[in-house]
C-alpha cells in the first residue's frame, strides 16, 4: 500500500487530491462540499473507530488532513460541533497516523491569531476571536499531541473551487453580471493560490518537519486589494471593486490582521509561494454559474 490519503474533499482537499496524482486516496464525509471530487471512502473523522479503520485498511505513508467544519458564522453557534470536527477529529485523525506510522500534516488557519498584530510568526502566541478559530487551535494541539511528529500548516487559500462558492468565484460571479463587489478595506490576509498550497503541503509532507509552519504569500492584501487584483487577473475593471468595511450582520468576529510570516516555510521548502498575482493568473475565467 503506501502512498497520499488525503481526508476531507473539500476546496483545498480536493486541489491536495490532484497535486498528489493517480495513485492518492480521499476519505471524506459525503464529499458534498459542493466539490466534484472522486470520494474513495466515506468516513465521519468524529467517528474514531472508522477513522482507525480506513487508516488502517488504506495504509499510507502521508495523511494530509483538510477535513474541517468551516462555516465561521453557523460555527459561533454552535461550539460543540465545531468542537467535535476540528478538534476531537483532528486527534483521531492523528491518533490513527501515529498508530499506522503516516506521516501527518495537519491543516490549520491564520484566524488563530486575533488579527491585532501582523506578520505572525509560528512562535507568536494565538488568540482566536471566534468558535471556528478556538476550534481550530485546539485541533492543532489535538493534532501535535497524538502524533508529535507531525507538521501543522497553518494558510489561507484562494482559487477556483469547482462547483463554486469561494471568494474568488463570489467575485467572479458578481463582476460576470456586471454588479459591483464590496471588498473588505480592513480586513487583510496574505493568501496562497490552492493549488500552490496543495504542492507546499505534499513537500512539507516528505520533509521532517515537526510542528506549525506558515504557508502564504510575501504580500498582505487587504480583501478588498485581493478582489481588485482578482478583477484585474479575469479581465475586468478594478473600478467595479468598490472599498468597504467588515463588521454588522455576520454571528461570527473576524480577526482584522491574519499575515503569517513564513520565513521558516522559504528555508525549509523548495515550492515557491507565489505572489497573488502570479497565483491568480493560473485561476483563469470560470464556468458560467
Ligand atoms: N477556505 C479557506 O479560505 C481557508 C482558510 C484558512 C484555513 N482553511 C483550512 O483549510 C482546510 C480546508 O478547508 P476548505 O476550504 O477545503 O474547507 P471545505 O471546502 O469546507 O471542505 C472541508 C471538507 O471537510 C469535510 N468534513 C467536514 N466535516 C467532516 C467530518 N466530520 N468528517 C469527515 N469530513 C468532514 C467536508 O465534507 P462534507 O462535504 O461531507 O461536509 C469537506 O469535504 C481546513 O482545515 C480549514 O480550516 C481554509
Amino acid at each position: 500500500m503506501g502512498g497520499v490519503l488525503v481526508v476531507g474533499g473539500g476546496f483545498l482537499g480536493g486541489a491536495v487530491l490532484a497535486a498528489a496524482g493517480p495513485g492518492a486516496s480521499l476519505a471524506s464525509r459525503s464529499g458534498g462540499a459542493g466539490v466534484d471530487v472522486r470520494v474513495d471512502v466515506r468516513v465521519d473523522i468524529r467517528d474514531v473507530e472508522a477513522v482507525d479503520a480506513v487508516v488502517e485498511r488504506i495504509a499510507p505513508d502521508i495523511i494530509i488532513n483538510c477535513a474541517a467544519a468551516t462555516d465561521v458564522d453557523l460555527l459561533e453557534g454552535d461550539p460543540a460541533y465545531a468542537r467535535a470536527v476540528n478538534a476531537l477529529g483532528a486527534g483521531n485523525v492523528a491518533r490513527a497516523a501515529q498508530r499506522y506510522s503516516a506521516r501527518l500534516v495537519h491543516v490549520s488557519t491564520d484566524s488563530v491569531f486575533d488579527g491585532e498584530g501582523e506578520w505572525y510568526t509560528e512562535s507568536d502566541a494565538p488568540r482566536p476571536v471566534n468558535e471556528y478559530a478556538r476550534s481550530k487551535l485546539e485541533g492543532e494541539e489535538e493534532a501535535m499531541s497524538a502524533a508529535p511528529g507531525c507538521a501543522v500548516a497553518r494558510a489561507n487559500m484562494y482559487g477556483r473551487r469547482p462547483g463554486g462558492g469561494s471568494l474568488l468565484d463570489w467575485i467572479e460571479g458578481r463582476l460576470r453580471r456586471g454588479e459591483e463587489v464590496t471588498g473588505f478595506a480592513d480586513i487583510v490576509f496574505n493568501p496562497l493560490e490552492v493549488g500552490n498550497l496543495a504542492a507546499a503541503l505534499l513537500e512539507l509532507a516528505r520533509t521532517g518537519h515537526r510542528g506549525i509552519m506558515h504557508l502564504g504569500c510575501g504580500r498582505a492584501l487587504s480583501k478588498y486589494e485581493f478582489a481588485r487584483e482578482a478583477a484585474s487577473a479575469l479581465g475586468y475593471d478594478p473600478a467595479l471593486v468598490r472599498r468597504g468595511a467588515s463588521g454588522g450582520g455576520r454571528a461570527a468576529k473576524r480577526p482584522r490582521n491574519t499575515t503569517l510570516d513564513c520565513s521558516l516555510a522559504r528555508s525549509v521548502l523548495k515550492t515557491g509561494l507565489a505572489d497573488v498575482r502570479e497565483g491568480l493568473a493560473v485561476c483563469g475565467a470560470g464556468e458560467p454559474r
